[in-house]
């Protein structure tokens, strides 16, 4: 199962994922090698929904660690249940057992909170799980430290119970928005992959394959009026969500093509920044309007662009 590339780019399609070659590459070099992959990419351009269809595939659990400022290794690995431990130990003082005894049990697998990376290295399968840490970035780079030190042994110790090592290395997947550069130790472990604006024909495929019922002609519509957006300088250019999105409002309002009004109504699904949507009014959105509906897919698809 998934062993060439060609399955990878089948599999992923099937759960609704379009895999470029090269990411697909990554992804099946990731397994062989048995390393994490490690993804890149400008917000919301399938790199959290990799790991998801990822784990779908495998038909295993995707196990997700979500960064942020302050994450520590409690929140990643394990806690003790204090409120049970103390509970434990006031029914034992209450079962009248001896002094020496209360409480000699509490550090134990009972009152263990298992947190994703624990999880992670505690899973048995039968599938490999997969583990996301998603926006790595936002931690802090002393858990960027500690997560290299799992990553290398995938084993964790506890002291109070030992050393507790992976039978079954977990399909990792790591993602960055780069609000910060990630350390090279990190991703000298990793398979690094960039994952880009789709090019039109990616976007169209995936809109087709998320939005069934939409026809060709909005479709192609949309992915020209996309690739034109993303050659603005905005503070957030759109990314393949912003476009789902947009594509299913459309679809909603009963839309067959693009038109100024229609478009002006609903440029809020494309561009979240009153200063982006001020920037394409007038002239501007007219002209993108216009080339969008003058796309002739099967010609234009691979043909150049046209700033707006
Ligand atoms: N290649 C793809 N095939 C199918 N759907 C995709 C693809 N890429 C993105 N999507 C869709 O786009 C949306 C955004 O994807 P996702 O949440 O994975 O982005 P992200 O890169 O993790 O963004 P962020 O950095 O904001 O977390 C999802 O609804 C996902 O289904
Ligand atoms: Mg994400």
């Amino acid at each position: 199962m998934l062993d060439t590339i060609e399955e990878i780019q089948t599999r992923f399609e099937a759960g609704g994922y379009i895999a470029d070659r090269s990411l697909a590459t990554s992804v099946h070099l990731a397994r062989t090698l048995g390393k994490p992959i490690f993804l890149e990419g400008e917000p919301g351009v399938g790199k959290t929904e990799l790991a998801k269809v990822m784990a779908g595939v495998l038909g295993s659990e995707l196990i997700r660690l979500q960064c942020y400022e302050g994450l520590d290794v409690h929140n990643a690995l394990y806690e003790w249940n204090y409120l049970r431990q103390l509970l434990e130990v006031r029914m034992q003082e209450a079962r009248g057992v001896e002094k020496g005894q209360i409480g000699r049990n509490i550090f134990s697998d009972e009152f263990l909170l298992e947190r994703p990376l624990l999880r992670a290295v505690r899973w048995e399968g039968p599938a490999p799980a997969v583990l996301l840490i998603d926006e790595i970035d936002r931690a802090d780079e002393e858990f960027e430290a500690f997560l290299l030190e799992v990553l290398s042994d995938f084993q964790i110790t506890i002291p109070e119970i030992g050393t507790i090592k992976s039978r079954q290395t977990p399909f990792v997947v790591l993602t960055s928005n780069r609000t910060r550069e990630v350390h090279d130790a990190l991703k000298r472990r990793c398979l690094y992959q960039w994952i880009d604006y789709p090019d039109m024909e990616k976007e169209w495929r995936i809109i087709c394959t998320k939005v069934p019922g939409i026809g060709d002609q909005l479709s192609f519509q949309i992915c020209r009026f996309m690739e034109l957006l993303r050659e603005e300088e905005f503070y957030k250019r759109p990314g393949i969500a912003e476009s789902l999105d947009w594509a299913r409002a459309l679809l909603a309002l009963g839309i067959e093509e693009l038109a100024p009004d229609i478009v002006a109504d609903t440029l809020s699904c494309l561009l979240k920044y009153k200063s982006d949507q001020e920037k394409l009014t007038g002239e501007r959105l007219l002209k993108a309007i216009a080339v969008s509906r003058n796309f002739k897919a099967g010609l234009t698809l691979a043909g150049g662009s046209t700033a707006i």
